[in-house]
Parts: C-alpha cells; structure tokens; sequence
C-alpha cells in the first residue's frame, strides 16, 4: 500500500502510520530507509545542504520511530531497521555533512536499542557501502567520483541480507565483507583507512577544495 510523502513532515509520518494501522491492522517492522547524500569538503559544507540532510537522514527515522513506538510497546514486540552507511561508523572524507547524519543516526539508535530491550522491541543498524542505486546521482552539493567500486552490491543484496540478519535476531549488519574489513583496517591502521577512503571520495584534479 504505497502512500508517497515526506518523512521531514511529523503530521504526515502521524497520519500514515495511523491509516496503515487502521487498513492492515497492525504494525511489526519498521524500516527507516528514507536518506540523501551529501559531498562537500566540510571547508564549505553548507548549513543548508547539513540541515537538508539531518533533517532527512536522522529525524526523518526519529519522527516515524516515535510514531509507531506506541503500537510495538502495546503488542510487545517489533522491529525498527535503519538503513544506516559505513560512513555511519567511519568518518569519511568529502562526505562529512553525510557521515556526521549517520553517526549521529548510529548514536541515537543504539541508545534507543537499550532503552527498548526490556520492551521486546528490537532495532537493528544496517552499515552498507557501496550499494547500486540512483544515490550519487540524488545527492546534494557536489558530485560523487564515478570510481566504479568492486564492493558495490546490489539493492536486492541488501534486502536479501536485510531479511536473513532480522530472522536471525541480529542488531548490527555489515552487507560487503570488506566493508567489515575497511572499519577493522580503521580501527587498527587509522591512516590507511583514511587513504583508501580519500581516494574513493576525494577531489578529481578538476575539483576546486
Ligand atoms: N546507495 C548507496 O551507495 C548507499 C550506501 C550506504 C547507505 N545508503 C543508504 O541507503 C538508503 C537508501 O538510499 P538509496 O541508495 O536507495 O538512494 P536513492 O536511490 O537516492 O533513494 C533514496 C530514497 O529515499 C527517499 N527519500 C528521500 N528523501 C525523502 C523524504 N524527505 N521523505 C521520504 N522519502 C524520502 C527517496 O524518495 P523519492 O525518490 O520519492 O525522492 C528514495 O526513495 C539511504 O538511507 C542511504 O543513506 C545508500
């Protein structure tokens, strides 16, 4: 039952999660998918473009989050899924404002996750890389490097891997093994991290920093 709006709007997010428990009689999974992106050096990130994308990337999942916490609560149990981004737990450069949304997303839920365990409500982090959808092309501020990137996955992996972890009860999903492997590599030789991110995100010779 597809109904178009905008999750930057608390009335809206309101009124869909009230028409979809009224029509389907019921609620069990949230998924907080909503996103944009965002390439700036933060030297000139702009205020406009970074509360576009808070507004989108972390109240976006709070407002439906708070909307449909009350019906989970009250049938004690569900699940909220957030499409996160490995640039929610590796800052990545050229893309500060973006990764600053999805820290702060990453934040957020993991305290919420504590706070609802003894609910039966659960909530799962999704950390994908690089996933094959029209992303760079709806982001703000500058455009993305067309580097073809062999951990690119498909949406359809996403989902696939999405649906397996939320059967198996898992509460933080890497969808690339070497996307694991870059946050180890981080955690480990940060300054390597930091290269292979740069060369990813960084400026083309043509680009003014
Ligand atoms: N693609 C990647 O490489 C990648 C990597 C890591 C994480 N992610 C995350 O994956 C999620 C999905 O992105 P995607 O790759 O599928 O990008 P996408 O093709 O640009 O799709 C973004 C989706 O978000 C919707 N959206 C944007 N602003 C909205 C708003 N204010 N209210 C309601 N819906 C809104 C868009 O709807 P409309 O089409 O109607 O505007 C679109 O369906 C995002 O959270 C993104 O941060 C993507």
């Amino acid at each position: 039952m597809p109904v178009p709006g905008d999750v930057t709007d608390p009335a809206w997010v309101r009124q869909v999660v009230g028409t979809v428990v009224e029509t389907l009689g019921g609620l069990d999974v949230l998924v907080n998918n909503a996103g944009v992106g965002l390439r700036a050096p933060v030297a000139r990130l702009s205020p406009d473009d970074l509360h576009r994308v808070l507004a989108v990337n972390l109240l976006g999942p709070l407002h439906c989050t708070q909307e449909v916490l009350p019906y989970f609560r009250r049938q004690g149990e569900g699940l909220v899924i957030n499409i996160s981004s490995l640039a929610g737990v590796l800052p990545v450069p050229f893309l500060g404002g973006y990764s600053a949304s999805k820290h702060a997303l990453v934040a957020l839920f993991r305290c919420l996750r504590a706070e609802l365990r003894a609910d039966g409500v659960r909530v799962m982090l999704v950390h994908p890389g690089s996933v094959d959808t029209d992303f760079r092309r709806h982001a703000l501020g500058l455009p993305y490097p067309e580097r073809r990137r062999s951990s690119r996955v498909g949406a359809d992996r996403v989902a696939e891997v999405v649906a397996r972890a939320a059967e198996a009860g898992r509460e933080e999903v890497f969808t690339a093994w070497s996307d694991r492997a870059l946050l180890t590599v981080a955690r480990v030789v940060p300054r390597l991290a930091e290269r292979v991110l740069l060369r990813r995100y960084g400026p083309d010779p043509a680009e003014d920093r």
